[in-house]
């Protein structure tokens, strides 16, 4: 049986482990600084098996050495947004805790696919990048698949169809300014350009790029955790199974779409050793130039990054 390891259980760590476990693809390690937090949470999840069938083993443990020869390491841990936030306010205290998680996981599991999940993630991609000191391509960063599941679910609401038959792509740093590709999107073949007017387009991408800023309003003491544990997921799945989805997630980019030393959302197809190939669009000059501005904020963030003490 493969394994997958947790860092963080709260919302969104717990959340994956439920959508893993589901699958039954591998057994789960959740881990958390927390006493008893990843125990309490692997305990009643092996309660519900019984049930449910998960068929698969999960344990909870303080101890990074838990997640020891991982094939997967999904690095959850950090504080949420409240409201009035930026993704960015996060960096200081987030980015100190998966410096602590980078090094745990490039000792106990060095083989490991990571996958950043805590915010800011492009930012955290890159910190987990450097502590771990694995390949490029090792190390992915989730919200693509995040951004563009929500623009589906708002196409499927406005048009009256079956979320499932809608396909969206988001590319750019998981934040406000994030680009939702319109001309890549499409409802059961047909280009969404065909189906809906550019205005009510926009309004959809504009709640897009608000959505997980409106759970936050809503909650106020935390994010989202449904979806981006089901996004977590599918790119876990597509990693232990080597499925080699063609999917948008956070990669370092060396030149690609006129960046560089940075993670930034484009479409990759995502296997076994996490990005295998960077899959390169044209874009419209607006398109590029949107992305542009989404990566000039994730380099902000990486730069602000670069300044802090070791
Ligand atoms: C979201 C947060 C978790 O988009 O980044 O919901």
């Amino acid at each position: 049986m493969k394994k997958v390891a947790i860092i963080g259980a709260g919302n969104v760590g717990a959340t994956t482990a439920y959508f893993v476990a589901k699958q039954r693809i591998a057994d789960i390690v959740l881990i958390d600084v927390v006493e008893g937090l990843a125990q309490s949470k692997a305990e009643d999840f092996l309660h519900a098996g019984p049930l449910q069938r998960y068929n698969v083993e999960i344990t909870g443990s303080n101890d990074y050495a838990a997640i020891r020869d991982a094939d997967v390491v999904v690095h959850t841990a950090g504080v949420p947004r409240k409201p009035g936030m930026d993704r960015m306010d996060l960096m200081k205290t987030n980015a100190g805790i998966a410096r602590i998680a980078g090094r745990a996981i490039a000792e106990h599991a060095p083989n490991a696919v990571v996958i950043a999940v805590a915010n800011p993630l492009d930012i955290i991609a890159l910190a987990l990048l450097r502590e771990t000191g694995f390949a490029l391509r090792n190390v992915v960063g989730m919200a693509g698949i995040l951004d563009s599941t929500r623009f589906r679910y708002f196409i499927a609401a406005e048009l009256g169809v079956k979320p499932e038959d809608v396909n969206a792509m988001v590319l750019g740093g998981h934040g406000d300014s994030m680009v939702p590709l319109a001309r890549y999107s499409s409802v059961g073949g047909f280009p969404l350009t065909e189906l809906l007017d550019a205005e009510t387009i926009e309004r959809l991408v504009k709640r897009t790029r608000t959505g997980g800023g409106e759970i936050v309003s809503y909650l106020k003491k935390g994010s989202a955790f449904y979806a981006p544990g089901a996004a977590v997921a599918q790119m876990v799945a597509a990693v232990v199974l080597d499925r080699r989805r063609l999917v948008p997630a956070s990669a370092y980019l060396r030149g690609e779409y006129g960046h560089r030393g940075i993670f930034l959302g484009v479409p990759v197809v995502l296997g076994k050793n996490g990005v295998e190939r960077i899959v390169e669009l044209d874009l419209t000059a607006d398109e590029q130039a949107a992305l542009d501005a989404s990566a000039e904020h994730v380099r902000e963030g990486a730069n602000e990054l670069d300044a802090l003490p070791a």
